[in-house]
């Protein structure tokens, strides 16, 4: 329990490779926009020296600037996206609360949530909500006047409702972790509207099942869905509700690892056979028997400094606690890595096209660059031939006119000589 319970309160959680993920794509995009603005003032002064590279060819230096900008700003706001699904009433929005570690979103009698809700974090400490289509942020002083914005709001039922809470108040906000919360599955006839909304860029699903009774059909529809539009969803299934199966007078603990076994193999059997999303193995760690409720109980009791189990419902409370720990953990490291995966790829292997046809482009420029440059060369070694050889000829008329002028004097000379003797 100790253990757990470090993971997730420091940077060890695994949610840490999604941060640190993003911390590094976005220093080397920053390199990147560096590296663009450089050579595109560069290349736009080259131009102007010699014109050797055209106009159409700067413009696309340029348009690498906004491309390169266009994505800096949707790494920004990159985040991990985790979408609950399942009936009225099964507890979806108390398994949100028991993971932000506060009632946050309305839940029980009177507060069925009837539009989505997407809870992320905001920065500065600040809450609000943001209907659809609109900038405008309605600021929620306390949970209870959230509650009452929300259940007076005349949504549609697939309509989204945006809550911004303060990162600090919940680690899972703090690292990008955004959750969505959804009606009951059994109460839409907009279930494909749903999912091409709300679920296409979703990183894992939740669905959460009443573990007092069987998985039902429009649930098990609304995932074949899913499956369909998405290839290999992640999928998480969490039997809530435990505690009360536990409290089920004349329970007997043999009968309630019956119920469990069976509830575990219909479950692994939907994952496998049905959907055929995981292997046998990766299904057996999807699925597990939680109390929401319970679980929520504990750790507003933790943060008062209170031991956990004062917020026990029913017996075994410890197991329970473990199994929702157990799920957070292993739906972390599902999340961070299925974000990495599909968010940065594609950004990481936007960015090497970019550099890549970049350099090809440089290449191309310096091959050019090169060539005039040989071309002037050769302009300048014909010069200096042509010089060396009028160098030549002068020196040889030179040396022709020493000789005559030596000739002619000598013969003077001797003539003169030749004159005095006489
Ligand atoms: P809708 O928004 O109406 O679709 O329901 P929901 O799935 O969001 O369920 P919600 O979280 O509102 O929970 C419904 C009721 O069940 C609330 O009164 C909860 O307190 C209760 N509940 C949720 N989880 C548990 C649990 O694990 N154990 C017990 N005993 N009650 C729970
Ligand atoms: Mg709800």
């Amino acid at each position: 329990l100790p253990e757990t319970r470090l993971y997730q309160s420091n940077d060890k959680s695994p949610l840490q490779i999604f941060v640190r993920a993003k911390k590094k794509i976005n220093d080397i995009y920053g390199e990147i926009e560096e590296y663009v603005l450089e050579t595109t003032t560069f290349i736009n002064a080259l131009h102007a020296e010699a014109e050797i590279v055209d106009k159409a060819e700067r413009e696309l230096f340029e348009s690498y600037v906004y491309k390169v900008a266009a994505i800096r700003e949707v790494l920004q706001r990159d985040h991990m996206k985790v979408a609950f699904f399942g009936r009225t009433s099964n507890g979806k929005s108390s398994v949100i609360n028991a993971m932000l570690r506060e009632k946050i979103l309305p839940s029980g009698i009177g507060h069925t949530t009837n539009c989505f809700c997407q809870v992320e974090g905001s920065n500065g400490g600040e809450a609000y909500l943001m209907k659809e289509g609109s900038d405008e942020k309605l600021n929620v002083v306390n949970i209870k006047q959230l509650a009452n914005a929300l259940c007076q709001e005349k949504l549609c039922e697939s309509s989204l409702v945006r809550i911004f809470w303060p990162r600090e108040r919940c680690s899972l906000l703090r690292d990008d972790v955004v959750f969505v919360d959804s009606p009951g599955v059994d109460v839409s006839a907009n279930l494909d509207d749903w999912i091409d909304n709300h679920c296409l860029n979703a990183d894992v699903f939740v669905l959460v099942l009443n573990a007092e009774s069987t998985m039902t059909r429009a649930e098990k529809q609304f995932f074949h869905t899913v499956s369909q539009k998405l290839s290999k969803p992640n999928i998480f299934i969490l039997n809530n509700r435990w505690d009360a199966s536990a409290n089920e007078p004349e329970c007997q603990e043999s009968e309630l690892a019956k119920v469990k076994s069976q509830h575990t193999e219909r479950c692994i059997d939907f994952l496998t056979k049905e959907l055929k999303v995981s292997n046998e193995k990766e299904a057996t760690e999807r699925v597990f028997f939680v109390s929401a409720r319970e679980t929520l109980q504990a750790r507003i009791e933790e943060a008062k400094g209170n031991p956990p189990h004062m917020g026990a419902i029913a017996e075994g409370f410890q197991m329970r606690y473990f199994e929702f720990q157990d799920f957070e953990r292993k739906f972390e490291e599902c999340i961070s890595q299925s974000a990495v995966k599909t968010k940065f790829q594609q950004h990481s292997s936007r960015g090497k096209s970019v550099s890549g046809d970049m350099r090809s482009m440089l290449d191309n420029i310096y091959e050019r660059i090169t060539i005039f440059r040989n071309l002037k060369q050769d302009q300048k070694n014909m010069l200096t031939e042509r010089i060396q050889g009028t160098e030549t000829q002068m020196m040889q008329v030179t040396r022709e006119m020493k000789m005559k002028i030596h000739n002619m004097v000598e013969e003077v000379e001797e003539k003169v000589s030749k004159a005095l003797n006489e």
